[in-house]
């Protein structure tokens, strides 16, 4: 008699190198389940008001480790927010307690980035400073200028704020982050080594008909936008190639399910309450889920300079359902892809 046993894979346990958890009731609902898959993960300061200090950053740091279940070992990576008045002497600061990287919002592009930048000129000493002392500038890589399509606003950004950022910082690391689109990929594949990009689960999963497939659907709305399948082709080719600067990064953006069936819903893909198992689904059906580990394991930290981690996760070939909400505070939480089935669950 022969078991059946359904394939399994070990990974490098990962890292998430671009969550949102906010704060309060929200923060302690979310943060399990991005600590029981993950090593670490870096924080976006995109709360109200934003993350603007190391002060700031480290009393949040201990904020996130309060909602860490006993016995979990997880790491949150700190990030500053930039603002056009972010002192050069914060930088310093800001390395000194451990905080990683700052975070460049275009002023208006998305979620809470009202106090971001305006101009990215008046941020040029606090770059300098950053290039110097060895902090990463992550980039939500969107032009704001109310006349460009929405679908065209990260192209757009690459030769109006991009190249000429590179010019003038060669030496400073670069994420792109979330890219979703083919012109970010090649962009960043033909770049020098100090830029890199993170890929969410989503926009490899999913183009823009998710958005419209049976009615209006909001809870497949964020920022940037998921474009056409051309481009989320372009991705999963980027992402699944094995090349190092691509990495993992969710953007899983939790928000309160009446304020995404809303009027004027709110972006952001709430992806992490089963975030490895959406990316192993992306690369299974890519038939390259022996390239998972590098792109969830190994060219994050490489990139930013840190271990890869000791632990390993499991995962098993094992159908499950997504559950439809969850608790969120005194709200509700619907996870993308909610009631429907995933191939891969993590078992360990
Ligand atoms: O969809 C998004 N949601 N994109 C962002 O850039 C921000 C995020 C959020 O904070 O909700
Ligand atoms: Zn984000």
């Amino acid at each position: 008699m022969t078991i059946a046993t359904a394939p399994t894979l070990r990974l490098t346990r990962p890292d998430d190198w671009h969550l949102h958890v906010r704060d309060g009731a929200a923060m302690a609902a979310v943060v399990p389940h991005t600590a029981r898959q993950f090593g670490r993960a870096i924080i976006m300061p995109n709360l109200r008001p934003p993350v603007t200090t190391a002060e700031q950053a480290v009393a949040y740091r201990a904020r996130i480790q309060a909602c860490v279940p006993e016995g979990v070992d997880f790491t949150p990576l700190m990030t500053l927010y930039l603002t056009d008045n972010t002192p050069p002497d914060e930088i310093r600061r800001a390395r000194d307690a451990g905080v990683v990287a700052l975070k460049l919002y275009p002023a208006g592009a998305t979620t809470n980035s009202d106090a971001g930048v305006t101009d990215i000129r008046k941020t040029h000493a606090t770059l300098e400073m950053m290039q110097r002392e060895g902090l990463l500038l992550l980039v939500h890589g969107e032009v704001t200028d109310p006349a460009v399509d929405v679908f065209d606003r990260e192209a757009r950004f690459i030769d109006q704020v991009m190249e000429p950022l590179r010019d003038a910082f060669p030496e400073l690391k670069v994420v792109f982050e979330h890219i979703t689109t083919r012109d970010a990929a090649q962009y960043v594949a033909e770049a020098g080594p100090h830029t890199a990009a993170t890929i969410t689960a989503h926009h490899l999963l999913y183009n823009r008909n998710a958005l419209f497939t049976g009615g209006l659907r909001p809870h497949y709305y964020c920022l940037p936008v998921l474009k056409r399948e051309e481009h989320r082709r372009a991705l999963v080719a980027s992402a699944t190639s094995g090349s190092a600067k691509f990495f993992l990064g969710t953007d899983s953006a939790p928000h309160a399910a009446h304020l995404k069936e809303h009027a004027a819903a709110c972006a952001g893909c709430y992806t992490a309450l089963s975030a490895i198992e959406l990316y192993a689904e992306a690369f299974e059906r890519a038939g390259r889920l022996d390239r998972l580990e590098g792109f969830a394991s190994q060219h994050g930290p490489d990139f930013y300079g840190l271990p890869r981690n000791a632990s390993t996760i499991t995962l098993r070939r094992e159908p499950w359902t997504l559950p439809e909400s969850l608790p969120y505070g005194d709200a509700e939480l619907k996870p993308l892809g909610g009631s429907e089935t995933l191939n891969w669950r993590l078992v360990g």
